[in-house]
């Protein structure tokens, strides 16, 4: 990350100015899809975890989030326009803060003490993307088949057993748990940041940084356990 207050001998105070005010704009953008990515995900998480308390609920909320209106015209869009933004913003940020390292800015925050999870925020981001690649594989696009293109009528009541079955296979398990412990880490690192970046800076900062990264720790975690518990519990065909 460039440091704010540091200048590169080659720029000028104008030119200097001007990148750090593009790149702290950046990170206001990254921050923001960030956060609102987030929220996805504990709504995600919240409907997922009742297929392991109460199936039937499970099958209303897949049921109502597969066929509402407003959820599949409104929503899912500007969710998956939130994905693919963050992804690209993420390399460009990645890619700017290279240059700066290269043109040797006399400060770095990603120095020896930042941590793993801070100096592997690509690396982290590149595998949850390939997660949702695998993801959406499994999901959205049987989802997709069996709504448009094969045109089956509605069945509220088979979202359950689709998604048990899913966790059968020890392989999808595996990846699905390697998933999970890096976006921890990724939750770890970008969440808390996210809210530096957005400029969050009062008597309440400490606290949120507490609930981030019990967030970070307490989601990935209950998705691993969605899974484990399918896979331990399958149900006939
Ligand atoms: C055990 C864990 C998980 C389960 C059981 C699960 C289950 C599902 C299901 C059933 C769908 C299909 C929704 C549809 O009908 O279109 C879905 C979609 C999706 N999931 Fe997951 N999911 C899990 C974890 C995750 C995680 C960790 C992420 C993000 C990092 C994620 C991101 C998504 C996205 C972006 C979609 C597409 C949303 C949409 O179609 O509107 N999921 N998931």
């Amino acid at each position: 990350m460039i440091a704010l207050g540091v200048t590169f001998a080659g720029l000028n105070e104008k030119e200097d100015m001007s990148l750090l005010s593009s790149s702290v704009m950046r990170k206001f953008a990254m921050a923001l899809s960030g956060l609102f990515l987030v929220v996805f995900l504990a709504q995600h998480f919240v409907i997922n975890i009742t297929s392991v308390i109460a199936p039937d609920v499970f099958n209303q909320w897949s049921h109502f989030m597969g066929t509402n209106g407003l959820v599949q015209g409104i929503l899912q869009p500007i969710l998956i326009f939130g994905v693919v933004f963050h992804f690209i913003m993420g390399f460009v940020l990645e890619i700017q803060n290279r240059r700066a390292r290269v043109m040797r800015y006399v400060q770095y925050k990603g120095g020896a003490s930042a941590s793993w999870a801070s100096r592997n925020m690509i690396i982290s981001g590149a595998v949850v993307l390939a997660f949702l690649g695998l993801h959406f594989y499994d999901f959205w696009w049987p989802e997709i088949m069996h709504k448009y293109i094969e045109t089956h009528p509605e069945d509220p009541t088979r979202y359950y057993a689709e998604t048990v079955h899913k966790f059968e296979n020890p392989v999808r398990v595996g990846l699905y748990a390697t998933a999970f412990v890096l976006l921890a880490l990724h939750l770890w690192h970008g969440f808390a940041s996210s809210f530096q970046s957005v400029g969050f800076d009062n008597k309440y900062a400490k606290g949120l940084k507490g609930f981030t990264k019990f967030f970070a720790v307490f989601i990935p975690l209950g998705f691993l356990f969605i899974a484990l518990y399918h896979h331990l519990n399958p149900i006939a065909h």
